[in-house]
């Protein structure tokens, strides 16, 4: 047993990772800004808390980010947490595929929270998953009730489930620091109007798709399916099982 803690233990992802590393007889930490929502208080943008919760952990699992104002504050987030991170064994950072690929400015600072991780000297495996079956579940929900939804429909995605990407999780936990693993991704790459397609036999709509030609590297990049890695089409559930497991929940982006 080793004493692991999970920053974004509360988000998406990160409550799975929670799960799975206590199912495995983990001590684990989960470090949340808001009292009660974990078992450490604390904030990695001040760091205040952060280093009495890493105290004493063997193993950090870093999946905390902030997706709305596009991952401007991670890189402060990340060094604070480094700075915390003495003495740990391991440390492993939740990536995205692709983000070398795409210049969109929430993959600029993943890949500068990457090479912060890379050149500190601590132990460390990053992991990069492509998009979650909830990032596109909170997409589609948002658009589902307009007659006419508005869709890049031909960006491509290999949407994965946060359950699988926490069983990964917690298996590269458990091992030696890789430096980088293998990406990991969903089972099957589609287009953004293939998964509306779906998403309409369960929830009702969106009726009909308008399909919008977005220019520029980011939606070349998302066309050519840059984000994608269908040599690790490792995670189980589908998106079709996705859906229809859930078809009532409301879905939000957060952050
Ligand atoms: N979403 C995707 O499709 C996707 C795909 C591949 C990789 N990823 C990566 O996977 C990771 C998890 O994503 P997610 O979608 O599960 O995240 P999420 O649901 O948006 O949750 C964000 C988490 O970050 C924590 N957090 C944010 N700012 C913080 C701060 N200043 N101090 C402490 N904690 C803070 C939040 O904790 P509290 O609110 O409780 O404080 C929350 O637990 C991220 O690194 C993301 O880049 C995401």
């Amino acid at each position: 047993m080793s004493t692991v803690l999970v920053t974004g233990g509360t988000g998406a992802l990160g409550r799975h990772v929670v799960d799975r590393l206590r199912e495995r007889g983990h001590d684990v930490r989960v470090l949340s800004r808001r009292v009660g929502a974990g078992t450490h208080v604390g904030d990695l943008a001040t760091g205040v808390g952060v280093r009495d919760a890493a105290a004493g952990a063997d193993t950090i699992v870093h999946a905390a980010s902030d997706f709305r104002r596009f991952g401007t504050p991670d890189l402060d987030q990340t060094r604070n947490l480094l700075a915390a991170a003495g003495g740990v064994r391991h440390l492993l950072y939740v990536s995205i595929v692709g983000i070398d690929a795409i210049p969109f400015r929430y993959y600029r600072n993943k890949l500068a929270c990457e090479r912060l991780i890379a050149g500190s000297g601590v132990p460390h495996t990053i992991l990069r998953a492509t998009q979650f079956h909830d990032l596109l579940a909170a997409i589609l929900s948002g658009v589902q009730r307009l007659p006419l939804a508005p869709l890049p429909a031909d960006f491509r995605f290999q949407p994965v489930d946060t359950a699988d990407v926490a069983t990964r999780i917690a298996d590269l936990t458990a091992g030696e620091p890789l430096g980088r693993a293998a990406d990991f991704g969903g089972p099957q790459v589609a287009t953004l109007a293939e998964l509306a397609d779906v998403w309409r036999q369960y929830r009702g709509g969106p009726k009909h798709v308008l399909p919008i030609p977005l220019p520029g590297r980011i939606a070349r990049a998302f066309r050519a399916g840059a984000n994608t890695c269908p040599e690790h089409a490792d995670g189980a559930r589908t998106w079709a099982e996705y859906v229809a497991s859930d078809p009532g929940r409301s879905y939000r982006l957060r952050g």
